[in-house]
């Protein structure tokens, strides 16, 4: 399908239930190459980018048996190389979770230059300096990165900067690693925590993830002895919260851990929606205009860069201006002009944005700049009057599962189209 269309405006009312997260799937399903024989994981997202991981553990040598949609089991026994294919890594960026994995289990890795969104430059120097740290020798040539070591060796790693993808890679790599490594200034996202989760389920000794320091004590095997689940998506139950306070519905959102969502929860009530908290569900709903707030995006348990496109479109209709400053991605605001382009009030310069609330959005043809963006393009056409054509939809696709659907079923008019020559 080429575009989402959606008519607005309509206000949310239902259940929606939260899939698998996709950035802790896309470190785990690389993260079972570390593991001997078979590995057995449940609530993993059915998205187009595990659908590329799982294209990729294949081409290394992975046997991949599915049981049900979200379920599966990931046999690594026979992988027969450890270069993986340049036009699937090429394509999305947590494709640099292979170099981790491949190097911690095979002591070499190549992969190409890793993709992804295009929301800032997306260098991956902590990653190789982690690596290098452990002993690795890493070389980027010609798209390429090619990593080599005889045997991993634990040692400090001092992050410059607070990073997701170098932080779970370094916990990859050192996993295996002879001696205790520790690592310090790391992420502490629900994900981090996560694959951390996965790798003592199956024997890893790791200890503090979810802190600023985390050590890990190699050890010499891993092996499964229970299946693992993912945990549910921080950002897409985020954007049904969102979605819910936006269109002023009323909307129970299931298979969610209530404290991953702490950040975005403070700001939509701060901004006057009204939340319960449940054990594995939240409850949101809204009856009056937003006041406007201010959001700073920060690492977790920070206000996630994320969730920042979509709290955009529900300050669009604020009673008044607000600020978002976003301090991890430096073009994370390009998707505003599609904003404009519906009626919102919207300027930014540099790394700050200033919303002002207008009273109504009108339904415009738009484009998703990037996954988030795009998901935050089907808010604004739910919030706005008449028709919104959302195009470059394979962006939303690849994190969010049948989006379409789960807000069908939530009473919005929004539905698929071609694009017609
Ligand atoms: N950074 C460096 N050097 C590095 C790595 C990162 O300077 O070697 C900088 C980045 O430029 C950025 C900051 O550190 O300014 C944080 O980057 P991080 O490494 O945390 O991001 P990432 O691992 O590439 C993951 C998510 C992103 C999410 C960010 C921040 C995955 C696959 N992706 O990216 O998710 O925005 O963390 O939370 O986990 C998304 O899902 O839509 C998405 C873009």
């Amino acid at each position: 399908m080429d575009k989402i269309i959606v008519n607005g405006p309509c206000k949310l009312k239902g259940e929606v239930t939260i899939s698998g997260a996709k950035n802790a799937a896309v470190a785990i399903l690389p993260a079972t190459l570390l593991v001997e024989g078979k590995c057995h994981l449940e609530n993993v997202p059915n998205i187009s980018d595990i659908r590329a991981f799982i294209k990729i553990l294949e081409s290394l040598g992975s046997k991949i048996e599915y049981i049900s949609e979200h379920e599966m089991i990931i046999d690594n026994s026979n992988i027969h190389t450890t270069t993986a294919p340049y036009d699937l890594t090429s394509k999305f960026r947590a494709s640099y979770y292979l170099l981790g994995a491949l190097l911690g289990k095979y002591g070499t890795a190549q992969i190409s230059l890793p993709g992804g969104c295009n929301i800032g430059a997306r260098p991956i120097d902590q990653h190789i300096k982690a690596f290098e740290c452990l002993g690795s020798h890493i070389e980027v040539k010609r798209g390429n990165v090619y990593a080599d070591a005889k045997k991993l060796k634990a040692s400090s790693i001092f992050f410059d900067v607070v990073t997701v993808g170098a932080t779970i890679n370094a916990i990859l790599a050192a996993t295996l690693a002879e001696g205790t490594t520790t690592i310090e200034n790391c992420a502490k996202e629900p994900h981090v925590v996560d694959v951390a989760n996965f790798l003592n389920s199956v024997g890893a000794k790791i200890k503090g993830a979810g802190t600023d320091v985390i050590k890990v004590t190699g050890v010499e095997r891993l092996t499964q002895t229970s299946s693992y689940a993912v945990i549910p998506d921080q950002i897409e139950a985020g954007t049904f919260m969102v979605a819910a306070a936006a269109t002023q519905g009323d909307v129970l959102i299931k298979n969610c851990i209530p404290k991953h969502m702490e950040p975005i929860t403070a700001k939509l009530v701060e901004a006057g929606a009204i939340v319960e908290e449940f054990e594995d569900s939240i409850h949101i709903s809204m009856t009056k205009q937003p006041k406007p707030i201010n959001v700073k995006t920060m690492p977790y348990p920070g206000f996630p860069t994320d969730m920042q496109p979509q709290i955009a479109v529900f300050l669009t209709k604020a009673k008044g201006s607000s600020l978002i400053v976003e301090s991890i991605w430096e073009s994370r605001f390009q998707y505003t002009s599609e904003l404009v382009k519906m009626g919102a009030n919207i300027s930014y310069h540099d790394r700050t944005a200033m919303i002002t609330g207008v009273d109504e959005l009108y339904g415009s043809p738009v484009k998703s700049y990037d996954l988030r963006a795009g998901a935050a393009m089907i808010i604004a056409g739910l919030i706005a009057h008449g028709k919104t054509e959302i195009y470059e939809i394979q962006h939303i696709e690849r994190g969010y599962e049948n989006i379409v659907s789960k807000f069908k079923a939530l009473g919005a008019d929004i539905e698929y189209g071609s694009i017609e020559e």
